[in-house]
């Protein structure tokens, strides 16, 4: 064997092996969110872990959110001084030291019990907005000063939807999110297959290569509705009780967009589910600038769906939204290391977008616009 060889067969096996490898229980371990995945994989129940991770049948809509990330390249500028960046930004008369948001995720006891809470205090200890009630009303209770929206699916009738938002406003909440892409009961293929059924939650968390006994058949959920008489008279109906904002969350078309802001929502949120609901849906990274446009200011447009790196939360910016949530990301942290990785994945995030910033000539959010990204050809 000549030297040159050598060295490169000792080369493939350096990139092969890494000098550190991340133990399963240190939170220190893991570089970046997939690496929190990873841990998480292991350690949850398979149920568990395609429950959170799955999308809707053949799972298209799910990759078009990450796809779209690589649609859009960032343009960076230089020579600009970005020795300081503030990601600090006022949100629905809420002050934020980041645009990341923790977004509603329902079914995190399959991770561990009480999850609500300790995702909660997660939020609290991390300075982040917490969308879901869901879990925090100790925190409230105690008088802690955590941030946090309501996120529901509606109630069928007027006078339910005026007694539900009066109860948050009662509360402290401080916005009502409304799930508006949630008609019927998605038709999710993992779950199916590993007879997954709601009621399992309730009987407690599954341990990791634990047998469960399957509850249905391996039949595809189909025509369970959920709300499918929701309609635009919901916003009057919650605005007739209430006047803390009402945000809708899970619009793409920007015909929606537009009737959302002449029917007074306070707010969008560009969503997909995460890929959740319905297959061949648009990546929200690429429905943003259209609903943005549809929606010329009147409003704040947030989004959500694939967000795992700050540069991807960058060109979430750049497309004109306002601030993003994150829903896999913050289960990955809970499920690897309990409250320290919900904190640690946060953290992650905002301190990548802080770099990504950095690298970008941006020293605040407000110098951010359309002209630090070009779409792919
Ligand atoms: C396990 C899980 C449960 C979810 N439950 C809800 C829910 O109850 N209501 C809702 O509006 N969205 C729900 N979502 C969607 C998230 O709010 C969010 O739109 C999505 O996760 C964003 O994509 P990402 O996970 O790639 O960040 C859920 C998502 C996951 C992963």
């Amino acid at each position: 064997m000549n030297r040159r060889s050598a060295l490169s067969l000792v080369a493939a096996h350096v990139a092969a092996s890494p000098l550190f490898s991340a133990e399963d229980d240190d939170l220190y371990g893991p570089v970046n969110v997939h690496e929190f995945e990873d841990i998480a994989r292991r350690k949850l129940h398979k149920l568990a872990y395609d429950f959170i991770a799955g999308g809707v049948e053949d799972e298209r809509t799910l990759r078009s959110n990450r796809d779209a990330y690589g649609h859009w390249n960032l343009v960076p500028r230089v020579m600009v001084d970005v020795t300081n960046i503030d990601t600090s930004l006022d949100l629905f008369g809420i002050h934020l030291e980041s645009p990341i948001i923790i977004a509603p995720t329902g079914g995190k006891e399959l991770v561990m019990p009480r999850a609500d809470e300790v995702v909660a205090k997660a939020a609290l200890k991390s300075k982040t907005l917490l969308c879901s009630a869901t879990g925090a009303k100790k925190l409230l209770d105690d008088g802690e000063p955590l941030n946090w929206w309501i996120n529901g699916i509606g109630q069928p009738t007027k006078e339910q939807a005026v007694n539900f938002a009066k109860r948050t406003e009662d509360g402290g909440g401080k916005a009502i999110v409304l799930t508006v892409d949630n008609a019927y009961q998605s038709n999710r293929d993992r779950n199916n297959r590993n007879r997954f059924d709601y009621g399992m939650m309730s009987s407690g968390v599954p341990k990791a290569g634990e047998g469960m006994k399957p509850v249905n058949p391996a039949t595809p959920v189909m025509w369970k509705p959920h709300t499918p008489n929701l309609t635009w008279s919901y916003i009057d109906w919650v605005r007739s009780a209430s006047k803390i904002p009402i945000i809708l969350k899970g619009i793409v078309a920007p015909e929606d967009a537009e009737i959302a802001v002449e029917r007074g929502a306070s707010g969008i949120v560009v969503s997909n589910h995460g890929g959740r609901q319905q297959d061949g849906v648009i990546g929200t990274l690429d429905a943003l600038p259209d609903v943005v446009d549809a929606v010329s200011g009147k409003v704040p447009v947030l989004m959500d769906g694939g967000i795992r790196r700050g540069s991807d939360i960058l060109k979430a910016l750049s497309l004109g939204a306002k601030a993003v949530l994150v829903g896999r990301p913050p289960l990955w942290g809970l499920a690897a290391f309990g409250q320290p990785g919900v904190e640690r994945v946060l953290w992650m995030l905002a301190a990548e977008l802080k770099l990504s910033m950095g690298l970008s000539g941006q020293a605040k959010l407000s110098t951010i616009t359309r002209r630090l990204v070009r779409k792919n050809a």
